[in-house]
């Protein structure tokens, strides 16, 4: 595959590699320097959010980057403390002003709550007023999903979801497909726990490249667009070297086989918003 950038539905091209950066931390320009790190070695697409506390070290990687705003991809979200009409209103705009930026290129609804049609409106709103460039939910099950599609005049052009070899999300994945919305994998190495499994310890050797690398190629080959967080300079520069290989068809479902559907951890948003 030699495309690095894949269309939302409205044409807006997003990176199919981003870095993550919930734990990167403000203190000691950790992030900041990360950030700056990840930019250096070619990522574009960054990824963060409120939540994380990190808004401001994250702008200041991207103002000391040097590079031209318009070549970065940022992607921030909406807390559920936040949800509303209103409140995600003031909360957009503190993100923007804490990143330091004019525009936000992905805005995100964090966990959907019960309040979501009015917090959804409020992104639609911002699409419309061209402050951030395409929207789209987090952590979205195919009944969630729907429902907003059936309420929303703006549908999500992405869903950002727990995603690794564990928790493949084939059902998700079709359904967002049909709706043309990208799907965005959280966790994409599931922080670490696959690198001691077996099949990706075999396959790593056999393809002659890291454990990491394989699952993100994976995602890849899914079209499932991956948010890899280090805080490590060189393991940066291993998560994005996944372009000069092709995992089999075999192989790949080697890789499927270690689906269980299980998530990582309980997620205490998770039932926020119950369809009925
Ligand atoms: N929307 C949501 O609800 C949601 C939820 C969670 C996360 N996210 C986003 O998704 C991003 C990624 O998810 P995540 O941070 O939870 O997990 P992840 O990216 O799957 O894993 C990060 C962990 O893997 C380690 N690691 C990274 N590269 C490695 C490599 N090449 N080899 C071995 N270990 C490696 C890191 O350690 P070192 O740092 O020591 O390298 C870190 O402990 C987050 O940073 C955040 O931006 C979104």
């Amino acid at each position: 595959m030699k495309e690095k950038v894949r269309e939302l539905s409205n044409g807006v091209k997003i990176p199919v590699v981003g870095f993550g950066t919930y734990k990167l931390e403000n203190d000691n320009d950790e992030v900041c320097n990360m950030v700056k790190e990840a930019i250096k070695a070619g990522y574009r697409s960054i990824d963060t959010a409120s939540f994380y506390d990190n808004e401001e070290g994250v702008g200041k990687g991207i103002t000391q980057s040097g590079i031209n705003r318009e070549e970065l991809f940022i992607t921030t979200k909406v807390w559920p403390d936040d949800d509303g009409y209103e409140n995600t209103m003031k909360a957009f705009e503190k993100s923007l002003s804490k990143l330091n930026l004019d525009y936000i290129d992905l805005y995100l609804v964090h966990w959907p709550t019960e309040k979501i049609k009015d917090t959804w409106r409020a992104l639609e709103d911002l699409y419309r007023q061209k402050k951030v460039r395409a929207i789209g939910v987090c952590n979205c099950t195919i009944e969630q999903l729907e429902s907003i599609i059936e309420f929303a005049n703006i549908n999500p052009m992405v869903n950002q979801v727990e995603l690794h070899p564990n928790r493949s999300e084939k059902e998700l994945i079709k359904v967002c497909k049909r709706h043309n919305i990208v799907v965005e994998a959280w966790s994409p190495i599931m922080r670490g726990q696959l690198m001691s499994n077996e099949i990706i310890k075999e396959l790593a050797k056999k393809y002659n490249k890291s454990e990491a690398q394989i699952i993100l190629r994976w995602h890849l080959q899914n079209n499932v667009i991956a948010i890899p967080k280090t805080s490590s300079p060189s393991r940066i520069k291993e998560n994005l070297d996944i372009f000069d290989f092709n995992i089999s068809k075999e192989d790949m479902k080697k890789i499927d086989s270690l689906n269980t559907g299980e998530r990582m951890k309980p997620q205490k948003y998770e039932n926020l918003y119950k369809v009925i």
